[in-house]
């Protein structure tokens, strides 16, 4: 029986949010918490994951070779409890296909579960790479989480 449902959102979910998806399901009973992730953009809809979150997944024994990216989709409110997002801009994006309140309240970012209130992003690293501290900030993130479910 599942009891919560949560998405991780990024811009092309290949970089950012299968990584967020892979370790919070390696942190919670799959049994009963349901974890996927989703893109804002479409930009590479129907891929798998950047080969770097793949090596920096495998090097912290979580494999999320199994995932496709898809985009984000406004019937994903009707679906998820906490929508987390990987950035102010990915928010900006999902908060625009919210349809009430409570959708808007579903929305939240990822990094203030560890830096309360303080909006902060988790770097795209699809050009500037630092897979590593995207791991560290989402590792850390997820745990929190996690221990909060
Ligand atoms: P992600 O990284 O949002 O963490 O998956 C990106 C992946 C692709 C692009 C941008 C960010 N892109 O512009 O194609």
């Amino acid at each position: 029986m599942i009891h919560k449902r949560i998405l991780m959102v990024c811009l092309g979910n290949i970089c950012r949010s299968p990584l967020a998806e892979g370790i919070l399901k390696a942190k919670v009973d799959t049994d009963f918490i349901y974890v996927d992730s989703a893109g804002t953009s479409a930009f590479h809809r129907g891929e798998l994951p950047d080969h770097r979150s793949i090596e920096i997944g495998k090097k912290h024994n979580i494999d999320i070779t199994e995932q496709r990216s898809r985009q984000f989709l406004a019937a994903d409110f009707e679906i998820f409890d906490t929508i987390y997002v990987m950035d102010n801009s990915n928010k900006n994006n999902v908060l625009a296909l919210a349809k009430n309140t409570e959708d808007r309240n579903k929305v939240k970012l990822i990094l203030n579960e560890i830096n309360s209130g303080q909006d902060l992003d988790v770097p795209d690293p699809y050009y500037n790479d630092g897979f590593e501290n995207v791991y560290k900030m989402l590792n850390e993130a997820c745990t929190h989480i996690a221990n909060n479910i």
